[in-house]
C-alpha cells in the first residue's frame, strides 16, 4: 500500500484523528503534557509488554511513549486480539472500561483488552501484544507520512 500523509495542524491537544493506511485505521493522538506524564509514570508492572520492539513498532521507536515526538502518538487502531477497533477512552475516569483504576487509553469492547495512551497492553487481557506502531516520519512540524 502507498504511504499516506496526515496534516495534524488542526489536531488539538487531547484529541485523536484517524487516517487510513493499507486498509487499516491509523490513529494520531495529540497527547497533552498531563497525558504524557500519566503514560510515562504508569506502573509498568501492570503492562504485559512494557519494552516492546520490532515487529510491534519500528526499530527507531523507543521509550514508554512509543513515538518520535512525545506529544504525537501514531498507532494502528486494530486490537491485537481478534482485530476489533478499540475505543478512545483517554480520561482516567472514563465510563464503561470495567475497572475503577483506569489510567486512560484505549479499551476494546469486544473482549475487554486494555491499552494505555501509548498502545501498551495491560496484563490479564486477551490481547497478547501492544498495538502496532506503523512506520512513519515527520515531513514538517504538522505533516506526517505513515508508511
Ligand atoms: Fe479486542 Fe478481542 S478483539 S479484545
Amino acid at each position: 500500500g502507498a504511504p499516506v500523509q496526515a496534516d495534524v495542524s488542526k489536531l488539538e491537544p487531547g484529541q485523536r484523528m484517524t487516517v487510513e493506511w493499507r486498509g487499516k485505521p491509523v490513529w494520531i493522538i495529540n497527547r497533552t503534557s498531563e497525558m504524557i506524564e500519566r503514560t510515562e509514570g504508569f506502573d509498568t508492572s501492570r503492562l504485559a509488554d512494557p519494552e516492546s520492539e520490532v515487529p510491534q513498532q519500528p526499530a527507531y521507536i523507543e521509550g514508554p511513549l512509543r513515538s518520535i515526538k512525545p506529544e504525537i502518538g501514531v498507532i494502528v487502531g486494530i486490537c491485537t486480539h481478534l482485530g476489533c477497533s478499540p475505543l478512545f477512552k483517554p480520561e482516567p475516569d472514563a465510563e464503561g472500561v470495567g475497572t475503577d483504576d483506569w489510567p486512560g487509553g484505549f479499551f476494546c469492547p469486544c473482549h475487554g483488552s486494555r491499552f494505555d495512551l501509548a498502545g501498551r497492553v495491560f496484563r490479564n487481557v486477551p490481547a497478547p501484544t501492544n498495538l502496532e506502531v506503523p512506520p512513519y516520519r515527520f515531513d514538517s512540524d504538522v505533516l506526517i507520512t505513515v508508511g
